[in-house]
């Protein structure tokens, strides 16, 4: 039967003791998450560890960029730190260029949450639950936010997000994984299919300019597997400004209902990542960082593109931008999405 051991992960300033919860199928398999920004810390499939990420919570609070963390009120950028709602424009914390990032400087990923956990025959589970008051970074109305973490036998990671607000407000919440399911430094060697014809360009700050463009015939296109390297370098505008791949690629027939958009296999091991959302868009980041301007697990540097996050969300900056659909969450409604990470 799935088990769940509970162990102390360190001291959060102002916020008290941390916990990390491991969570064990009956395949001996195990996802490790602290109630420390919701964060998935460490996901070990067959003796090898598929996750960049820190053994305690040290190194989290020494400098993340935003391993394994969950991302809110809202993933990716809002330009100007701005964004109108019901004809009121409302101001949120700029931390990125002007912008606001992944919720602004103190998101999500900063807070412990509040934790539950389930243990049945098929799966273990971990209920996180964070309130962000009315106003915090900018957002309007009290958010109610629970994600759930849930473990099966089948080696599925599947996180549902649910959230409540007590005023109209806009949320799109992610989780920053930083996978590398092979065993070398980068992600080069790795094969990624994505189910999308269409991409979201961006400007050198990382905002769309408006419009999806087709990735066929581009660096883009992933729509049968590819090694994650070969265009890694490519001279395309998007590619060199950004070190890498950091868009968002426009997933077929998003229709809010579960369906798979990406595969990622290790051809050396056979290990495969099968991935599957209610979320019409993936930002694909390929850890762009210069060798060295993080660590991780034991102190070592992290080495650029060395992992690849696959993290599922509306398109970047949707409440400004009129093309894109924005999550928008009315009082008395419910947000709920869902993604899956199944590793076979
Ligand atoms: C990604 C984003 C990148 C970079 C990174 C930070 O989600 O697309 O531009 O900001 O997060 O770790």
């Amino acid at each position: 039967m799935p088990t769940i051991i509970t162990t102390d992960f360190g001291e959060a300033p102002g916020q008290g003791m941390v916990q990390q919860y491991a969570l064990t199928n009956d395949l001996g398999n195990t996802v490790k998450i602290t109630n420390y920004g919701a964060l998935v810390t460490s996901i070990v499939c067959y003796g090898g560890e598929m996750v960049i990420g820190f053994d305690s919570l040290a190194g989290y609070l020494e400098g993340n960029p935003y391993y394994g963390a969950t991302i809110g009120r809202y993933g990716n950028r809002i330009a100007g730190a701005q964004f109108s709602l019901n004809e009121e424009q409302f101001d949120l914390v700029a931390n990125d260029n002007g912008n606001q990032l992944h919720g602004g400087p103190k998101g999500f990923d900063k807070y412990v949450w509040t934790a539950s956990t389930e243990e049945t025959s098929h799966y273990a589970s971990l209920r996180l639950t964070h309130v962000s008051p009315d106003g915090d970074m900018g957002f309007p109305g009290e958010l109610t936010v629970h994600v759930t973490y849930t473990w099966d036998n089948e080696n599925a990671l599947r996180i549902n997000y649910e959230a409540t607000s007590t005023k109209d407000t806009i949320v799109n919440l992610t989780n920053h994984t930083y996978f590398n399911i092979g065993t070398a430094d980068t992600v080069h060697g790795l094969e990624l299919v994505v189910s999308a014809d269409r991409y979201v360009p961006v400007n050198e700050a990382g905002i769309p300019f408006g419009e999806t463009e087709p990735v066929v015939g581009t660096p883009f296109d992933f729509t049968s597997a590819k090694p994650v390297g070969q265009d890694i370098d490519a001279d395309h505008p998007q590619i060199q400004s950004a070190n890498g791949y950091d868009n968002t690629w426009a997933i077929n027939d998003y229709d809010g209902s579960l369906r798979p958009f990406a595969v990622l296999s290790d051809p050396a091991s056979g290990r495969k990542l099968f991935c599957s959302t209610t979320e019409p868009g993936v930002q694909v980041f390929t850890t762009n960082f210069g060798s060295g301007d993080y660590t991780e697990r034991g102190g070592r540097p992290l080495t650029t593109h060395r992992a690849i996050c696959l993290e599922t969300q509306h398109f970047p900056d949707s409440p400004n931008q009129e093309n894109f659909t924005t999550p928008r969450l009315k009082v008395g409604e419910t947000y709920r999405t869902t993604t899956v990470y199944r590793f076979e």
